[in-house]
């Protein structure tokens, strides 16, 4: 009898309860939403709610909260968001000290109960978090990603289709490097349905707008007091169901460099096709000479942080 998928959500925070939902609308799997035990009421409540929505919306996957890691073994996919999210005036980077030891937990358990899951890392610092993840479980680099620029893209996206008063769909990005300040939006593959973006918005509001972009996330917490939920759970579960349905999607991702571009052993953003078989692929873009500065300063940034969760390994 064929099965249905098992999801696993890692913290069942304001991004975990919108993955559940997302995941459950779209019937990709059962969802199990895990928590620490001293927030397992909080996650069974929320599933509960999410299950009852069910009988509303007509879906018939089941959504559970769990405290313990054994609910989890099999799971086909993990997204994990456990950790505290950022609070205004704070950087990615700061949130290391709290959320290093919190992943190491995550991924001890995930090697022990889900060694063949798809991982998916959303908590910050992104690029070190899925760094760690992927050292402590000793996963293949196929079995990993972070996520950081689906969202990233998008944010561009729908800066560029406000700016040039044209519709979302039509307005495609690629925003590579380090989920943090000095991410690297590339000019050279932003369209709007093919056309260079270049030819409807001037050089100074597309500088504006990467500005923007960059700092998109801390925009946000400043506003809200918590980090962004919406459209960072809708960019992993791209990533997901392109997994789950082998779609072969090209979406940016935190991916594991072992020479790509330059780089060794680190986790940046670049273009990558997921499959059935995970990151199946990292392509390998021509950049230009201020592209190659710039995703040099972004994997410098990141590589310092990599460097200081090294150093307490
Ligand atoms: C953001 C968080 C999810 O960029 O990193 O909103």
């Amino acid at each position: 009898m064929a099965k249905r998928k098992k999801i696993g959500l890692i913290g069942a925070g304001n991004i975990g309860g919108e993955l559940a939902r997302l995941f459950a609308n779209k019937e990709l799997g059962d969802v199990w939403l895990y928590d620490i035990p001293a927030k397992e009421n909080f996650a069974k409540g929320k599933a509960l709610d999410l299950e009852q929505n069910s009988s509303v919306i007509g879906y018939d996957s089941a959504i559970r909260g769990t405290a313990n890691w054994a609910d989890l073994e099999g799971a086909d996919v993990l997204v994990i968001t456990a950790g505290i999210p950022r609070k205004p005036g704070q950087s990615r980077d700061d949130l290391v000290a709290t959320n290093l030891p919190i992943i190491r937990d995550v991924a001890i358990n995930a090697k022990k109960y889900c060694p063949n899951a798809f991982a998916i890392v959303i908590s910050n610092p992104l690029d070190a978090m899925v760094y760690e993840y992927k050292r402590v479980t000793g996963c293949s680099r196929d079995r990993v990603a972070g996520m950081a620029g689906v969202l990233d893209s998008a944010r561009f996206q729908l800066f560029l289709a406000r700016e040039a008063n044209v519709s979302i769909k039509d307005v495609r990005a690629m925003v590579l490097g380090g989920h943090g300040d000095d991410m690297v939006p590339l000019l050279s593959c932003t369209t709007i349905n093919g056309m260079p973006v270049t030819q409807f918005i001037s050089k100074e509001k597309i500088d504006a707008i990467v500005d923007r972009t960059r700092k998109g996330g801390g925009e946000i917490v400043n506003l809200m007091g918590t980090s962004a939920y919406y459209a960072p759970a809708s960019s992993a579960v791209a990533m997901a169901e392109s997994y789950l349905l082998d779609q072969r999607r090209v979406l940016p991702c935190a991916a594991y460099l072992d020479g790509e571009y330059g780089y060794r052993d680190l986790f940046i953003g670049v273009p990558v096709v997921i499959s059935g078989n995970g990151v199946e692929k990292i392509i390998e873009l021509p950049l230009s000479e201020n592209e190659k500065a710039m995703l040099a300063k972004s994997a410098a940034s990141v590589q310092a942080v990599v460097d200081v969760v090294k150093k307490t390994a």
